[in-house]
This record gives C-alpha cells, structure tokens and sequence, in this order.
C-alpha cells in the first residue's frame, strides 16, 4: 500500500509560546514569512503526498483558513506587484486537499493521532509535528521514511542522537541495525522521557513517522499515564514487541520550535539560508 495521506496533529495548547499561543495556534507561528505547518504541509507535498489531514481544536480556526482561498485579498492584490506574496501558498492550496477534525479534550499525541482516524481509515500514513521543522533540499525526512516503509512495509519512525543530558525530554528507542544499513535500526523497545541514568541510548524520536493503521486498534486499548495522556510511544512499543517498527537516523537538519531556543535558530538558520541576513 503506498502513503497518500499525512496526519498533522495541531491541536496542542503550546503553553511554551504563551501568551502568544493564546489565541494563535502554535503551528501557525510563524519562522519568517510562513507558518509552521505551512512548512510541514510543503514537506509532504515534496514527498508526494496531498491529502492533508489535520487534527485541530478549540481557538485553531486560522489553520483552516489558511489553507483556503482568501478572495478578497487575492482581489484586492491581484494586478499589482503584491500579487507574488500569495503565489507559494496559493500554488499548495492548488495542489493539496485539506481535512479537519477537532481533538475535543488535549488528551496527548496518541489521543490526538487516535482522533485523525476517521481522516484515514484502513491505510498506511505518515504524521508530520510541524513544531519539529525540518530543513531539507532535496529529500525530507518524510521522502526517506517513505523509502525504508516501501522496502519493509512497516511502522517507520526519524531518529536523532541527542545529548545524554536531553533524554528525558524523548522518546528513546532502544535497537539493532539493520543488515548492512549503517541508518535504520529494528527498534526492540522504546521509552517515553528517560532520564540519563535509565536510557537505553541517546537515539530520540523527533516529529516524523509513517504508521501502519493497526496503531489505531493499539492506542483505543492503551490507558492514560499519570498525567492522564495517551502516549504514541506505549502504542509504538506494542508494535515494537512485534518486531514491527523500524527507526530511521534522518540526514538533514531539525530544530524544535516548539521551545523558544530551537523557534530563534530555525529562524535564524533560514534566514542565512535565504540571505535575508
Ligand atoms: P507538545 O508535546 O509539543 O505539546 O505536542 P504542546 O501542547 O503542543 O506544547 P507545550 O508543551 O504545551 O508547549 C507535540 C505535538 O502534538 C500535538 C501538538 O499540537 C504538537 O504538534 N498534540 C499534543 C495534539 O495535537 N494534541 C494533544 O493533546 C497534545
């Protein structure tokens, strides 16, 4: 089965970024001139995928609005020398299709996931975390996990070695390569937030993952931890147990926008790129 569908959960309550999250979704922030999601939406177009599935919520009615037409603006522009400001996005709104659901109560990433499966129904897919950016050139990150499903018909997840002292803010697989693959790894077990003392590696799950839709059956069985989440990671250790999930270390760049540090160098990062500085 191929990957035509990309889930994007939106709808967390980026209490990091307030008050600016306030009334301003925290994937609509934006790292200069596009939003968050703008980037993750460009990303999987890149990889070949168009449809579009977003898990919004309360408050995050701009996300809809835009990825859809703005005609009193595009009237307003068009003819005049401003009309170029509007011809990236306008250009993805052409290509993509866009659907929503609302997540009803902040339940966690896998609550969320859960929530995008009337988005997906009974197929493969990958799920982008637009506050984990991903610079790429040629090949995103989603392009290479694409790769490693079509060769092991798998749930794939993007890896980065952290620092020691930043496992706990992870999920942190433990696994062993692959055959003559210096880059994927068949995951044996994985742990939400580690602290250093208890980690069985400094390899960090980011935002990027293609799942097979059997997640969907896990997560309804999984019960909320202590903080009352349902978590990707439980769901994804289930599938692990099976041998079914592999880790892939990415190649490219990835800043964490979700916390302020990481907002500033993916700004800065893109502007050197694009010689705005
Ligand atoms: P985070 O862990 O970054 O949480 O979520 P957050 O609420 O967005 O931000 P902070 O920690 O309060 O500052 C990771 C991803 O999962 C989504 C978020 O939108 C983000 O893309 N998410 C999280 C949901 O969609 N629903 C949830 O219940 C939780």
């Amino acid at each position: 089965k191929m990957i035509k569908k990309c889930l994007f959960p939106a709808a967390g309550y980026g209490t990091r970024f307030l008050p600016a999250t306030k009334a301003v979704p925290k994937e609509m922030l934006p790292i200069l001139t596009k939003p968050l999601l703008q980037y993750g939406v460009e990303e999987a177009l890149s990889a070949g995928i168009t449809n579009m599935a977003i898990v919004t919520g309360r408050g995050k009615r701009a996300i809809e609005d835009h990825f859809d037409n703005a005609f009193e603006l595009e009237m307003q522009l068009s003819g005049t020398s401003k009309e170029r400001y509007l011809e990236e996005i306008k250009e993805i709104i052409r290509k993509s299709t866009f659907t929503y659901v609302r997540q009803k109560q902040m339940l966690g990433l896998g609550h969320a996931i859960l929530t995008g499966e009337p988005l997906i129904g009974n197929e493969p897919f990958a799920v982008i975390l637009a506050d984990d950016l991903c610079d790429f050139d040629e090949s995103g990150v989603i392009s290479q996990l694409i790769k490693i499903y079509n060769q092991y018909k798998c749930s794939v997840v993007a890896i980065e070695e952290v620092p020691m002292n930043q496992t706990s803010k992870y999920g942190i697989i433990a696994g062993n390569l692959v055959d003559n693959s210096s880059n994927t790894y068949q995951v044996t077990e994985m742990i939400e937030k580690p602290d250093e003392n208890n980690t069985p590696s400094n390899m960090a799950i980011i935002g990027r993952y293609i799942l097979t839709p059997d997640i969907f059956t896990i997560l309804k069985n999984i019960k909320p931890d202590k903080n009352g989440e349902i978590q990707i990671t439980e769901a994804l250790n289930i599938q692990a147990n099976q041998g079914k999930v592999l880790a892939y270390k990415f190649k490219g760049k990835r800043f964490d926008c979700g916390s302020i540090e990481g907002y500033l160098d993916a700004t800065n990062f893109l502007a050197r790129k694009t010689g705005i500085i």
